[in-house]
């Protein structure tokens, strides 16, 4: 019988699976993460943990597992706080969950999109208040986003889902950057490939997509910031470190964009001075990936890599492979 530690409660269905295997289960906390020191007493003698976004494992954790741990099991495809080379280095299996999460993330980009576009929040507060006294033909007045154009920046599984919503829902015109170009998704959604600068002067709506990698750090920043349309809304559901908080609250407060919509933070969980007192932004605390249907999935996923590896077979999605 091994031992996996689950970081914090996650759908049933990976206690069911791994118990199913066999394996012994504890799941640390049932509200909120514990403290780094807890967590590392806790954890000794594990031979599978099953990390999330809220976790920072490097080497000192995988140390305070010991040398029985043999897979990271990550619930959530960005893996940046774990760290490979230490995993690499001590033959630990690391593994994300690609593909469960990306319809949820998409229509998450699209419901940031509409709240900031309509003003959304405002508006319920508006009514909410008593404000409503009589209906204003001048109130509450935004572009459409009917026809306009979508910057997807990075068309993995999520920018693709948020393009199509995009192009099929919204007739708007699609264009995109990323590492390499995908000429299929060009023909299909009459994409446009772009470097990120013209990216971000073209678009009414920028989406970030993108892992957090040390290319990604700050790819918004007060330069890039001032390529955008006065007009423009920024959607960050990829990493918040991907955005310069700070110059993005200097750029709403100037108005030099018309809003953002945010679900991830530079330094989550505290957001930068000033960001939580401006009404063009709508924030949502990390949550994008949160339907049942994804975050069961993702929890499949995570148990099922659990028990291929402890089992001695390769994992479904591995981040890190086991070394022969
Ligand atoms: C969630 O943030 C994920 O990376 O899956």
């Amino acid at each position: 019988m091994s031992k996996v530690i689950i970081a914090q409660q996650i759908p049933d269905i990976a206690e069911i699976l791994l118990k199913k295997a066999g394996h012994e289960v504890i799941v640390l906390s049932k509200e909120a993460p514990l403290s780094m020191d807890e967590f590392k007493k806790k954890i000794a003698g594990a031979d599978a943990l099953l990390t999330d976004v809220d976790n920072v494992v490097d080497g000192l954790v995988m140390d305070a597992a010991g040398p029985s741990l043999k897979i990271i099991a990550n619930f959530a495809v960005g893996y940046d706080k774990i760290d490979l080379e230490a995993a690499e280095k001590r033959n630990i299996v690391v593994t994300n969950t690609p593909g469960a999460l990306a319809e949820a993330v998409a229509e998450h980009v699209i419901a940031l999109m509409m709240a900031v576009s309509k003003q959304l929040i405002e508006a319920d507060e508006f009514v909410r208040s008593g404000k409503f006294k009589h209906w204003q033909p001048m109130g509450f007045l935004a572009p459409h986003l009917w026809g306009k154009t979508i910057g997807i920046v990075g068309l993995g599984r999520i920018g693709s889902f948020v393009a199509q919503i995009c192009f099929y829902g919204f007739k708007m015109d699609v264009i995109y950057n990323d590492v390499k170009r995908d000429e299929r998704f060009e023909m299909e959604l009459k994409a446009q490939y772009h470097e990120l600068p013209i990216l971000l002067k073209k678009a009414d709506i920028i989406s970030l997509n993108v892992p957090l990698l040390p290319s990604t750090r700050h790819l918004i920043n007060a330069n890039t910031l001032k390529l955008m349309k006065k007009t423009s809304i920024l959607i960050n559901t990829a990493r918040g470190p991907v955005v310069d908080e700070s110059a993005l609250v200097t750029a709403l407060k100037n108005k030099q964009i018309a809003g953002a919509g945010l679900d991830v933070f530079e330094h989550e969980p505290e957001l930068v001075t000033g960001l939580d007192k401006l009404k063009n932004v709508v924030l949502t605390p990390h949550i994008a990936s949160a339907t049942v249907e994804a975050r069961t999935d993702m929890a499949e996923i995570a148990a099922k890599n659990i028990i291929a590896v402890l089992a001695g077979k390769p994992a479904l999605s591995p981040v890190v492979a086991k070394k022969a």
